[in-house]
C-alpha cells in the first residue's frame, strides 16, 4: 500500500528548485524557465527518434518518452524544469477513441463524437492503470534520469480542449461542431466534461504518485469560449480536477503538488479574476499567452496567484539581437509585475525554430530576468 512512498524515497535529491519556489510564490533570484513542447521536432535528437517511432509509440513506450524528456535536459543545462513526453490526447484514447497523429494535420479522430448518443461508445470506467500505466512507468524511470538536476512536470488537458478534439475529430478553425454542442446540449455536455475531468484528476493523481513534482493542465481551446462559456462549461471541471487531486493526495499522506492551469486565450477580466485565487481553484499558477501584457493582468489577478508566461513563441524567429532586445523589454515588464514568476513562451515552441535560438533565449532570460 506504500508503494508511492518508497518510489518517491528511491529519487535522487533535488539539486535545483527554482520552479518550485516560484509555483510556492516567492519571487525567486531570476525566473526558473522552461518551454512548452521543449521536446520536439526542432530537436535534430528527437526527430532521430521519431524516424523508427510513430507519435503514439513514442509516448507509450516508457524508455522512449524517458529518452525524449530528457534530449532538451541534455541539450540545454539552463532549462529548470523538464516536462513528461506524452500528450493531452491520451485521454480521449484511455476512453475508447481511436487517435491518430498524421504528418501534415496534427491529430485525427477516425469516429469523433457526432451526437450525445455517441456518449454510449465511451469506456463506462476507465482503468487508469491499466490504460495509462505506461506514463506513469515513464514518468519514474525519468525521475531517475533526471538524477535531481530538474523538477519533473506532469499535465493533462483540460476537459473543454479535450471534448474539443472528440468532437470536431481533429484540430478546427471555428469549432462549429465542440461550440455548437454546447448550445444544442448544454446538459449533455456538462455531463461529458464532468466524465473527462475523472480520468483527467486520476491520471494526474497517477502522475504524482509516480514522480511528477508539479502539474500543468493544457486548456489550449478555452479561448474560443465567450466568458459565459469558459465559466458555465470550462471551468467547473476544471475546479473539479483540482479539488480531486488535492483531496485525494492529502488523503493518501501526500504532501501535494502544485498545478498550473494554462488557459490560453482567456483574457477577459471576469474569467481571469475567477482564476485569481488559487486557495479556491486549487490552481497556484496561471499560465498566459503572448496576447497578454503581464502587469495588466496582475492588475486584475492581485498577487497571490503564481503567473507563468509568456513570451511569444515566435521571437525565436528574430535573431540573436531581436531575440535579446525582447527578453529584455518582457523581463522587465514582468519584474515590474511582482509575484511569482515561471518563465515561458506564451505557446508551444514550433519545428522550424533552430535549436542554437533556444539556447540563446535560455541565456537571456538568465539574464535579463535576474531580480
Ligand atoms: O515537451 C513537451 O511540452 C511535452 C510533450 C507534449 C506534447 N504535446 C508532445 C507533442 C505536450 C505537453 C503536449 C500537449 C498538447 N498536445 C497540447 C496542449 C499544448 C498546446 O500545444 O496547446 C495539445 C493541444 C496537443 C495535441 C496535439 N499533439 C497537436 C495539436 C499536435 C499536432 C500539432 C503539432 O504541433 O505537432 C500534437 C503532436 C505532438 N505532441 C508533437 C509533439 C512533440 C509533434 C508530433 C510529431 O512528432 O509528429
Amino acid at each position: 500500500a506504500s508503494t508511492w512512498r518508497d518510489t518517491l524515497a528511491s529519487f535522487p535529491p533535488l539539486k535545483n528548485d527554482l520552479l518550485l519556489r516560484a509555483a510556492a510564490g516567492e519571487e525567486t533570484e531570476r525566473a526558473p524557465v522552461w518551454v512548452m513542447r521543449q521536446a520536439g521536432r526542432y530537436l535534430p535528437e528527437f526527430l532521430a527518434i521519431r524516424k523508427d517511432h510513430s507519435f503514439f509509440e513514442c509516448c507509450q513506450t516508457p524508455a522512449l518518452a524517458s529518452a525524449l524528456t530528457l534530449q532538451p535536459i541534455d541539450r540545454y543545462p539552463r532549462l529548470d524544469a523538464s516536462i513528461i513526453f506524452c500528450d493531452i490526447l491520451v485521454v480521449p484514447q484511455a476512453m475508447g477513441m481511436t487517435v491518430l497523429m498524421q504528418p501534415e494535420k496534427g491529430p485525427v479522430f477516425p469516429e469523433p463524437l457526432v451526437t450525445p448518443d455517441d456518449i454510449s461508445k465511451l469506456r463506462e470506467h476507465v482503468d487508469v492503470d491499466k490504460e495509462l500505466g505506461y506514463l506513469f512507468e515513464a514518468i519514474t524511470l525519468t525521475r531517475k534520469g533526471l538524477d535531481g538536476r530538474v523538477p519533473l512536470i506532469g499535465f493533462c488537458g483540460a476537459p473543454w480542449t479535450l471534448m474539443a478534439y472528440m468532437v470536431e475529430g481533429g484540430g478546427s478553425k471555428t469549432f462549429e461542431k465542440s461550440k455548437g454542442w454546447l448550445y444544442r446540449y448544454p446538459e449533455e455536455s456538462k455531463r461529458l466534461l464532468e466524465r473527462v475531468a475523472r480520468v483527467c484528476g486520476e491520471l494526474l493523481v497517477g502522475q504524482v504518485l509516480a514522480g511528477a513534482q508539479l502539474l500543468q493542465v493544457f486548456d489550449s481551446w478555452a479561448g474560443e469560449l465567450t466568458p459565459h462559456q469558459f465559466q458555465t462549461f470550462a471551468l467547473p471541471p476544471l475546479l473539479s480536477i483540482a479539488s480531486y487531486v488535492h483531496s485525494t493526495l492529502s488523503a493518501l499522506g501526500h504532501p501535494g503538488v502544485p498545478i498550473t492551469l494554462f488557459p490560453k486565450g482567456v483574457h477577459s477580466p471576469s474569467s481571469l479574476s475567477l482564476l485569481s485565487d488559487p486557495s479556491a481553484t486549487g490552481y497556484a499558477t496561471l499560465g498566459l499567452d503572448w496576447q497578454v501584457d503581464p502587469q495588466e493582468i496582475r492588475q486584475i489577478v492581485g498577487k497571490t496567484v503564481n503567473l507563468q508566461g509568456n513570451f511569444d513563441p515566435v521571437v525565436l524567429y528574430g535573431g540573436k539581437e531581436g531575440i535579446e532586445k525582447e527578453v529584455e523589454r518582457v523581463c522587465e515588464r514582468w519584474k515590474g509585475a511582482g509575484g511569482g514568476w515561471i518563465a515561458n513562451l506564451g505557446h508551444g515552441i514550433t519545428p522550424n525554430v533552430k535549436p542554437e535560438m533556444m539556447g540563446w533565449f535560455l541565456e537571456c532570460v538568465h539574464k535579463y530576468s535576474k531580480r
